[in-house]
């Protein structure tokens, strides 16, 4: 089953009664926004991008945050996945939960291995390979616009920053830094300008 934009928020949305803390919705609506602005830049530019389905994955992509368990990136990945699945949707939709935490489909390349991916997890294996799959645009843009966006957008660069200072520096800060960078390059050029005149407000945020 398709889902849109709208159906995707009022998802959201729904979380706000059950979540004491809705930071990671107001997150995910701007990763989904965020992600918006650049598809239609890019589909301006002639790029095949379907925007709506960019703004809905930016919605969904951390609602596995709704069961609100710990411990390292799997729990909020797998449980999103499930859980959209479950709902009825098609894979491209529960996919997000799980390919946003990791760029250049490499289990290694994730924002803090504070928690290291823990290789006696059970879904190691399954994980390791469901993010080799060849990422959509859509996809592509929520990777960077996850590493864009607390509650507002901020350049890559704070962002990284405001990560470092959260979490500390673990043995693959450096290559998550160097593909994040490289990711956001890959849209500039795909624009033919810096992505970050898109977002005026990017100024007010550094
Ligand atoms: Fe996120």
């Amino acid at each position: 089953m398709r889902l849109t934009s709208k159906e995707a928020r009022e998802l959201l949305e729904h979380e706000r009664n059950n979540s004491e803390d809705d930071r990671w919705i107001n997150h995910c609506i701007c990763v989904g926004d965020s992600a918006g602005k650049i598809a239609k830049a890019l589909q301006d530019k002639g790029i095949d991008v379907d925007v709506d389905k960019a703004i809905t994955l930016g919605y969904i992509h951390d609602i596995g945050k709704r069961f609100n368990e710990h411990g390292g990136v799997f729990p909020h990945a797998i449980n999103g996945y499930n859980y959209i699945k479950e709902l009825g949707y098609n894979e491209e939709y529960a996919g997000i939960c799980i390919k946003h935490s990791f760029l250049n489909n490499d289990i290694d390349c994730i924002s803090n291995d504070r928690d290291e991916t823990d290789k006696t997890n059970p879904n190691y294996n399954f994980v390791k390979e469901y993010i080799k799959k060849e990422y959509s645009i859509e996809e592509k843009i929520i990777n960077l616009c996850d590493l864009m966006c607390t509650t507002k957008t901020l350049t890559v660069e704070k962002r990284m920053i405001d990560l470092l200072l959260r979490h500390g520096v673990f043995a693959k800060t450096h290559y998550h830094i160097a593909e994040t960078i490289k990711l956001k390059e890959y849209f500039d050029n795909l624009l033919g300008y810096n992505l970050y005149d898109l977002f005026p407000e990017i100024k007010e945020n550094l």
